[in-house]
């Protein structure tokens, strides 16, 4: 690390450098009034400032230019900052007076493709009230940016992050939507795709031409020499698409791509780069973001003979990123994408980095449970990889768009003499149904013979055995969400999970989407399969009612809030148990993952009280002789201690 960074350890030292930049860019802005928006832009700066400049020499402290990168980014900054419209300005005021507001039981989140769910973002507004009644205050609309027509990875090929994709509805329409989803008290969740753009995008165009400065933008490489190095040492992420991370084109030479052939990484390593991604960001949060999804964060920074994953600068580029949105937009919050080995996924959670992080670990490890109907390996994950930093919290799902992909730990599947490569093939034929007896109706994704990697695609409901009738589907849905909205951070449900939306194999039809099975759990939404909701007796009638039960006990019970939690050993292997909150309000969670009854014996609660009531079913319980679960039933139990 440079000189600069340990000098700023002194906080006179950032003190210094704020006012200096400050001075800068009020010679360089002839026209810095109002000033009534200079005084909290310079207030921002000298408490931000210095994080900024640590982050930034990390990065690049040893050019000479550092001084010029370091006020470029101020600049920027500014400008994002003059243009936040009035409304998100007093929400940055509201945010400082309430800095844990997204750690409340309260929050719920959702998340959907605007154009599948509601054919649009203005069908997306008009259904508020649908998300309203079911208690959603968080709201992920997949990537509505400009994107190649055809494939783009679901929009995850940006072509401009200024400009929506046409098919979706205009910028304006998206500034609007945020405004009203406001208004509800709902808060807007948009990507923030910085690892690679389309290669459609101008840069990408520009740099392929060899014009300066775009064509150092991305990582392009004349002969096979660099690629060759690199493919030694990374993983491949879309094997299907494209062997090893590099791309051929048209004129020979080669462009790193990570993920598929048309998303082409960006370069970091270039401060011009990070200054004009800056300026995308601040742009992003400007139509009302508040909740950044920081895509693909493993993968953005670079360096030749690693895994080129979760190297230390890609945590720096992101809290430079942090303190440069605590400058000029500073209620919008990060929530980290780290599909990765669970230490690695806690070292992007910090208030300075990402403020959220989605949690795979319990999400692969509730498919585990399920599947072994064993609780062993979710135990331990929330006995030793649930806490968080203060003011940061998980994102708790049962699925997303994605796949799912096995990232827990080998090393605590060892400690419980589960051999992790084998165990993630069982659970990859579990979930294709080649395994007998299983429930599941999956598909493989990015399946890699010569790896034997394997990840899977599926709806919930599919999942669960809904699609094949299986006659536990329903409460195994329930069980998943019921564990994910009490486990502690905030639940995220995908649009269409909360009916049982089954599996769509439409996709095989369709050139663009044939080649990636993550389409088999993103269905259009069925009108008339959600029409059935409100008729009682059906299966999409119980998932409906049994979550928005679940969402709306969970509302008042402030044990859930935050992310504390202490286990509660049931001393029966198909049951999980823990503890939220503290002294009366405590709440004791009992899950049953298997398909038949269970028992806890008596003594396991003698520490706590003779009689509860389950909040969820509203029913008076003994726990004098101990308890008796039904097969897969979730309990809420008052438990105070
Ligand atoms: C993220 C997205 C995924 C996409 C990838 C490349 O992981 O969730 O859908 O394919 O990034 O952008
Ligand atoms: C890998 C990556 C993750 C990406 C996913 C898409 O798991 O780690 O970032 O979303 O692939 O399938």
């Amino acid at each position: 690390m440079s000189m600069l960074s340990t000098d700023l350890k002194i906080d006179h030292a950032a003190d210094h450098i704020a006012d200096r930049l400050a001075a800068h860019l009020r010679q360089g802005c002839a026209a810095l009034a109002p000033v009534s928006s200079w005084e909290p832009f310079e207030r921002r700066l000298h408490r931000h400032a210095g994080d900024l400049a640590e982050a930034l020499s990390a990065l690049y402290g040893d050019r000479e230019d550092f001084m010029a990168v370091l006020e470029r980014s101020v600049r920027t900054a500014w400008q994002g900052w003059q243009q936040r419209a009035p409304e998100w300005r007093r929400l940055d005021e509201q945010r400082d007076t309430e800095p844990t507001w997204f750690t409340d039981q309260r929050m719920v989140g959702a998340v959907c493709y605007a154009d599948l769910w509601a054919g649009g973002l203005q069908g997306v507004r008009g259904r508020i009230p649908e998300l309203k009644r079911l208690g959603v205050t968080y709201l992920h609309i997949m990537p509505p940016f400009r994107c190649p027509e055809g494939n783009s990875d679901g929009g995850y090929a940006v072509s401009s992050y200024r400009q929506t994709n046409p098919a979706l509805g205009t910028i304006e329409d998206l500034r609007s939507l945020a405004l009203e989803l406001r208004r509800h008290d709902i808060s807007l969740c948009l990507d923030f795709i910085f690892n690679h753009t389309s290669d459609e995008h101008e840069w990408a165009q520009q740099a392929a031409g060899g014009v300066a400065p775009f064509k150092d933008y991305y990582l392009i490489y004349p002969d096979r020499t660099v690629p060759d190095q690199v493919d030694c040492t990374v993983r491949e992420i879309f094997p299907d698409q494209h062997p090893g991370a590099f791309t051929q084109l048209a004129d020979g030479r080669w462009v790193w791509t990570t993920f598929n052939s048309f998303q082409w990484d960006l370069n970091y390593a270039n401060p011009l780069v990070f200054d004009a991604m800056a300026g995308e960001l601040l742009f992003i949060a400007n139509l009302g973001t508040e909740i950044l999804r920081m895509d693909a964060v493993a993968f953005v920074w670079k360096r030749i003979g690693t895994t080129c994953e979760n190297l230390p600068q890609a945590h720096q580029l992101i809290r430079a990123y942090n303190a440069l949105c605590r400058i000029a937009a500073p209620s919008l919050l990060f929530k980290s994408e780290a599909i990765v080995h669970p230490d690695e996924v806690m070292r992007y959670i910090d208030p300075k980095e990402c403020q959220l992080s989605y949690n795979p670990l319990q999400m692969a490890l509730l498919w585990n449970s399920l599947a072994t109907r064993e609780v062993n390996l979710l135990q331990l994950a929330l006995a030793e990889r649930h806490r968080l930093p203060q003011a940061t919290t998980w994102v708790n799902y049962v699925r997303c768009h994605d796949d799912i992909g096995w990232t827990f730990a080998d090393e605590d599947a060892a400690r419980l003499g589960i051999q992790g490569y084998d165990h993630r093939q069982f659970l990859n034929r579990f979930y294709v149904n080649r395994f007998p007896g299983s429930f599941a109706r999956g598909v493989p994704f990015q399946d890699n013979p010569a790896t034997g990697d394997c990840r899977i695609s599926g709806t919930c409901a599919s999942l669960c055995g809904l699609e094949q009738g299986d006659h536990w589907a329903v409460d195994r849905i329930l069980l998943l969400h019921g564990v994910a909205l009490s486990s502690g951070g905030i639940p995220l449900i995908y649009l269409g999970d909360e009916v049982g939306m089954p599996n769509d194999y439409g996709y095989r039809h369709n050139p663009d989407k044939a080649g990636d099975s993550r389409w088999v759990h993103r269905p259009a939404r069925d009108d008339a399969l959600y029409a059935q909701v409100d008729t009682a007796g059906n299966v999409h009638h119980r998932i409906r009612t049994g979550l928005q039960r679940m969402i709306d006990v969970r509302r008042d019970t402030p044990a859930l809030a935050g992310t504390e939690l202490t286990i509660f050993y049931t001393h029966n292997p198909h049951v999980l148990g823990f503890l939220r909150g503290e002294g009366a309000q405590r709440v004791l969670v009992l899950a049953n993952f298997a398909e038949h009854p269970q028992s806890v014996s008596a003594p396991t609660f003698s520490a706590g009280p003779a009689r509860t009531s389950d909040l969820l079913s509203g029913q008076s319980i003994s726990l004098n002789d101990g308890l008796e679960l039904t097969p897969y039933a979730l309990m809420w139990l008052r438990y105070p201690g």
